[in-house]
């Protein structure tokens, strides 16, 4: 198993299969009133420099559900505001830690901290990636309608941190993603060449959401404007307005689609109250999985495969 979780293009297929088949096998122990104590004795920090609501709570439940123990330190508390270099924090928190867990702006960020740490370093969320919350979302994905190799997922909207993890887990995993984005706010460029390159199913990038939700099975949805854009937010109403996942747009897409959306939500602008609220949205599903596959992933980043 590789050291750190920065980005899902770095496992291979076995590897995520492996997150995926243990997350279920912990939520099902857990419903059957199973305790567990993997991590007893253990002990991750969490550097958040983002706001986080479900990312934190799951991952601090996660911790406690497994036995160990959290430090949270919000960017504010820590020497890193007043200019301390990363790699020294990174070789200062592998002393004290079995595990870091963080949230913040540029990849360069966890890979620097990875570099230096002798401890697993688990990205929960960087400007390019969001990688833990796809695999939760594939999750969700599998329990509601199946091996995604056999369904048509479709992302609508920025060509974002999740569109870009997800782009990644269709290389990886092998299903094949369309993804309908405004011009301008297409993924990752480098990323997307790499993960077509890699993957054995076509990766498609059009500009028309009708054209992509036409019998989709798996609808994903998320901002239009990402933590740190919130100045082009107004500016971004307008470009995004096309790519709104309203009952019209959902009717498009195959009988029984699921609609995926990784929360927090801004209704009527991205998605509208109906949709989000209705039958086919399973937001608060993928919102309880991500407790379970960060157990999956604590265990196995920290215990390594057992
Ligand atoms: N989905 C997600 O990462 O939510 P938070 O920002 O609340 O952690
Ligand atoms: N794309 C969003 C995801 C939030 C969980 C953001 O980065 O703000």
């Amino acid at each position: 198993m590789k050291t750190h979780l920065l980005a899902l293009q770095d496992f291979t297929r076995l590897q995520l299969q492996t997150f995926l088949d243990r997350a279920q096998v912990l939520k099902q122990e857990a419903r059957e009133g199973k305790r567990h104590q993997q991590l007893a004795g253990r002990t991750i920090c969490m550097l958040f420099e983002k706001p986080s609501t479900r990312t934190r709570v799951s991952f601090e439940s996660a911790m406690y559900a497994m036995g160990g123990r959290v430090i949270f330190m919000s960017a504010k508390d820590t020497q890193l505001g007043r200019g301390e270099p990363l790699k020294d924090t990174a070789r200062v928190l592998a002393r004290y830690v079995d595990g870091i867990v963080v949230r913040t702006f540029g990849q360069e960020v966890v890979e620097e901290l990875a570099r230096y740490s002798d401890v697993p370093v688990i990205n929960a969320l960087t400007d390019l990636h969001h990688p833990c919350q796809v695999l939760s979302d594939i999750m969700t994905v599998i329990e509601k309608k199946g091996a995604p190799e056999d369904l048509k997922v479709v992302w609508l909207g920025d060509g974002n941190n999740m569109a870009n993890s997800w782009i990644q887990a269709a290389s990886v995993l092998g299903f094949p993603l369309t993804l309908a984005c405004p011009e301008g706010y297409d993924p990752d460029s480098e990323l997307l060449k790499i993960a077509r390159e890699n993957g054995s199913q076509p990766i498609t990038v059009l500009r028309d959401p009708v054209e992509a939700i036409a019998g989709a099975d798996v609808i994903n949805i998320d901002v239009w404007a990402s933590m740190g854009q919130e100045d082009e937010a107004s500016m971004r109403l307008d470009i995004f307005r096309p790519y709104q996942l309203d009952a019209d747009l959902l009717a498009r897409a195959a009988a029984g689609a699921v609609v995926l959306h990784c929360l927090p939500a801004h209704r009527e602008e991205e998605i509208t109250e109906e949709v989000l609220e209705g039958s086919q949205c399973v937001a608060f599903d993928q919102a309880e999985n991500k407790m379970h596959m960060h157990k999956a992933i604590l265990e196995y980043m920290i215990n390594g495969i057992n």
